[in-house]
């Protein structure tokens, strides 16, 4: 039985964070012993929305840093690819043939590209931010990938991958699987003030490198029951941040169940939730901080990781370029070979 293909990633923005682990990571953790599991770094994505040099000048960085979380969180660069975009000329390839088999006004009408317009302060599209889904579908297609763990929010995209490998099968045949997207059902973790998510930009964030320190002291600063301006009234424990982290990170659901109960009816306090919620999350973080150390006795085993990663995924892509240009007939004058 082979197994089937899982293409996901992220873009390099720098360390990751709790919030990364519910909704993504834990995710892969799992899939990869199921699937083979494609993830990429997807550095050319941020150039859509920043192109200029010194944003350029952060991606490596950010990548290495990204890479140590992934690895540190479990993902096996064994069993698992892990490669950066940038590296995978035919990404840029295959980007521009599928680019003709959609229509403009089909990705203007999609969100998150205004949205992403907005949040970059930019008035005007450029034409690589209107065709982020196209190159995403490339990043997906290029492994010819079956399944896309996702985000809410990244749904829309593997769906105009989808309408984009079905064109292509029907102009040319059969090449692409149609790709599902995997959207897990957990709910997004908010950041430590509650309302909005977890994001490193918010500054609301416990990254998955914190030291048990910053993890401590970030706690002791999380919100908690606004009305409840002193211990001995009770709290509400539904939508608390404190509690959404305990029943999440708390592998000792007696001691969780106990201070629900007495935070219900005033006979506990904020302190010894947060001190009880901090080790927690350091025991969680814990063997994430050993893998991490051990990583980093080594120097140069991302650069390794990455290495192996970016061939393996250069091989798989050659391979799709070549049924791609076979199928199209794009093959007078010669092979890519
Ligand atoms: N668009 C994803 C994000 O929101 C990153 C990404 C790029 C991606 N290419 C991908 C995700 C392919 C899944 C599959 O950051």
């Amino acid at each position: 039985m082979t197994r089937r293909r899982i293409l996901t990633g992220d873009r390099p923005t720098g360390r990751m964070h709790l919030g990364h682990w519910v909704g993504s990571l834990q995710n892969r953790v799992r899939l990869q012993t199921t699937h083979e599991c494609f993830f990429i770094i997807a550095d050319l994505h941020t150039l859509t929305t920043r192109p200029e040099k010194e944003a350029i000048a952060e991606v490596p960085e950010n990548i290495r840093e990204m890479v140590l979380d992934y690895l540190a969180a479990g993902i096996d660069p064994e069993g698992s690819v892990i490669f950066v975009q940038s590296a995978v000329p035919d990404v840029a390839y295959l980007n521009l043939i599928l680019g003709m088999l959609v229509s403009l006004p089909r990705l203007e009408r999609i969100p998150s590209i205004k949205e992403m317009a907005e949040a970059a302060h930019l008035d005007v599209l450029p034409f690589g931010l209107v065709g982020y889904p196209v190159l995403q579908a490339a990043d997906i297609l290029l492994p010819r990938a079956d399944l896309v763990p996702v985000g809410r929010d990244n749904v829309p995209h593997v769906e105009v991958t989808r309408e984009i490998a079905r064109r292509f099968n029907h102009l040319y045949g059969d090449v692409f699987p149609e790709p599902e997207p995997l959207v897990s059902d957990v709910p997004t973790l908010p950041g430590i003030y509650g309302k909005q998510k977890m994001s490193k930009s918010l500054g609301n964030a416990i990254l998955l490198s914190d030291s048990p320190e910053e993890v401590d002291r970030r706690v002791m600063r999380m919100y908690t029951d606004p009305n409840r301006v002193r211990p001995d009234i009770p709290g509400r424990v539904e939508d608390n941040p404190v509690f959404i982290y305990h029943d999440i990170f708390n592998t000792d659901r007696a001691e969780v169940d106990d201070l629900k109960e007495r935070y219900r009816k005033g006979r506990v306090g904020d302190v010894e939730v947060k001190r009880k919620l901090a080790r927690a999350i350091n025991d969680f973080l814990d063997p994430l901080r050993e893998r991490r150390r051990a990583l980093e006795a080594h120097p140069g085993l991302v650069d390794e990781i990455l290495d192996a990663g970016n061939r393996r995924m250069r091989e798989v892509a050659a391979e799709t370029m070549e049924r791609v240009r076979e199928a199209m007939g794009l093959t007078y004058f010669g092979s890519m070979g």
